[in-house]
């Protein structure tokens, strides 16, 4: 059967809003419906998906660009590492200090390789507008930007926002993370429409905030994997799959 292919990048222009939980739990969601997922973190310092997941990578994002440039570069299935049957990951770099010799179009080009074996790609990116997510968003069939009920956070994103439009980059997708802090409340949807000038595509209930997400991050747990997990309500269980297969459609 033909997979879909479709590479789906997350990224913001503040730090900590929540990008990497929901990226992970948008995976799981996409696993259940029997969709193949790699999950490549891009967030070459900072990136925590191989922490997050309890799995270690023995090749990384690190290696592919480095194998690349020294032509010992095969074949993308050297590179992914087995998380579940259909999810399976790339870490990002072991030593932070490689971060800086990565040469993302190596990066970029493995996905390219990879993405026809898979029905997505999920790509984790650090916030901001730097030359590397410059380039992620560039080759992303989707961007999901995501951000929060934060005064600082909707004006940088008004900024960020303004500058993509004066891009070729299209396909975003704002996410309005309403989990990530409960207590953030200051805004109505209205005026951060109007602020950001934008439509907001997807709202992240406050429901789905998940209080013990220390203990699922201990045990390298998906949160929306969890079979004993009970979703606060059904609804958001239906709300993130809606908004998954919305992804997935074909344009
Ligand atoms: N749904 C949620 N429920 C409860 N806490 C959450 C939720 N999502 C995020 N958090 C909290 O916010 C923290 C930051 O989340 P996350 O690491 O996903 O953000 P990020 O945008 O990827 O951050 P960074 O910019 O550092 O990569 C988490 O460690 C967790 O404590
Ligand atoms: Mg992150």
């Amino acid at each position: 059967m033909k997979k879909q292919n479709k590479v789906i990048t997350i990224t913001s222009s503040k730090g900590g809003v929540g990008k990497t939980i929901f990226l992970l739990n948008l995976a799981g969601i996409m696993s259940k419906l029997d969709k193949k997922v790699l999950i490549v973190d891009c967030d070459f310092l900072g990136g925590a998906i191989s922490l997050n997941l309890n799995t270690t990578c023995n090749k990384t994002v690190f290696n592919i660009s480095d194998d690349m440039f020294g032509n010992n570069y095969e074949t993308y299935k050297n590179y992914v590492t087995p998380y579940l049957p259909s999810i399976d990951i790339v870490g990002s770099c072991k030593d932070p200090r490689d971060s800086i010799k990565i040469d993302v179009d190596n990066v970029l080009a493995f996905i390219n390789e990879a993405k026809n074996d898979y029905d997505v790609v999920l790509i984790d990116t650090t916030h901001g507008l730097n030359v590397n997510n410059i380039k992620i968003l560039d080759k992303s069939d989707i961007v999901l930007y995501m951000l929060t009920n934060d005064l600082m956070d909707i004006k940088n994103s008004k900024n960020y926002l303004d500058i993509v439009a004066n891009t070729d980059i299209s396909n975003f997708k704002i996410i309005l993370n309403n989990s990530r802090d409960i207590n953030l409340n200051y805004f109505s949807n209205y005026e951060i429409k109007k602020t950001i000038n934008k439509n907001i595509d997807y709202t992240l209930d406050k429901t789905l905030y998940i209080k013990n997400i220390t203990s699922f991050l201990l045990e390298g747990e998906i949160f929306t994997l969890n079979k004993s997990l009970t979703f606060k309500e059904k609804r958001d269980f239906y709300k993130m799959q809606a908004m998954a297969l919305d992804l997935l459609k074909e344009e």
